[in-house]
């Protein structure tokens, strides 16, 4: 039988994005990090390059993987590529696109939940993609309210399937926390301390200012990946959080 994940009060918030094209770069920064300071998310670029074995050799370090996938098909496929990915090794969490329907977040719940023999993953979606605006929305016959009513409304869907959470912009944080009540998970991509370059990120927060709007994970990508030094740009972001929110872990 599987086992409800519990709530993250006292854990590791920062998951780093293993944004690299081989098994190499990735293990590389891997081997400088320590896997009781932060988790590991691998996405669909380094998945498909390096495929389940790769996942094993993450797993082997000792990190706890956000595998980011985003799956969206039909409620079967969904359902049975969520069976698929809950079950590869170290996967602690992952995700899937609320546009899919409920009849998809539900099937890919119910998978979720049928991992046996170890506490199953989290499944948390993904609403409306943070490169995306008004007017693409509307281009894609979806005009009837703003990016932000679009948001919500998808994140009432996954709570309704019973998501563990989902992934959003830290400046959607506060309101979904808000709407949504402290159960649900929020995951935010596109963290930055001040002395950090935005890169493509229009919208940036700091970490701390991020668990302050709600956050309870941080998804932090090159800041960490692509740091001289990326054990230390782990700590400051560690130390910006705890600093901020010492009864946090
Ligand atoms: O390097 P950086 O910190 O910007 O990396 C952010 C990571 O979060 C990347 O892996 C990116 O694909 C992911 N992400 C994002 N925005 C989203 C969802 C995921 O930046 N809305």
């Amino acid at each position: 039988m599987s086992r409800q994940p519990s709530r993250p009060r006292k854990e590791k918030r920062i998951i780093v994005a293993l944004d690299f094209a081989d098994e190499a770069g990735a293990l590389r920064l891997l081997d400088q990090l320590d896997p009781a300071k932060c988790r590991a998310k691998i996405g669909k670029e380094l998945f498909t390059a390096c495929g389940p074995r790769l996942l094993r050799r993450v797993h082997e370090r000792g990190f706890e993987i956000f595998l980011d996938l985003k799956f969206h098909d039909i409620p079967n496929t969904v359902a049975g590529a969520v069976g698929a990915a809950a079950g590869l090794p170290g996967v602690w969490m992952l995700n899937v696109h609320a546009s899919g329907g409920g009849a998809m977040l539900e099937a890919a719940m119910a998978a979720a939940g049928a991992v046996q023999g170890r506490s199953r993953p989290r499944l948390v979606g993904v609403t409306v993609l943070t490169s995306l605006n008004d007017g693409d929305l509307a281009q894609m016959g979806l005009a009837a309210g703003s990016a932000r009513d679009q948001v919500l409304r998808l994140a009432r869907l996954c709570a309704g399937a019973g998501l563990d959470g989902l992934v959003c912009s830290a400046a959607e944080a506060a309101l979904l926390r808000r709407e949504l009540g402290p159960e649900m998970l929020l995951v935010t991509p596109g963290i930055r301390r001040q002395e950090d370059s935005p890169g493509d990120q229009k919208r940036v927060m700091g970490p701390a200012e991020a668990i302050a709007a709600g956050a309870d994970y941080l998804v932090v990508g090159r800041p960490i990946a692509r740091a001289k030094d990326p054990a230390t740009a782990l700590e400051t972001f560690r130390s910006e959080i705890h600093g901020n929110f010492p009864n946090l872990s």
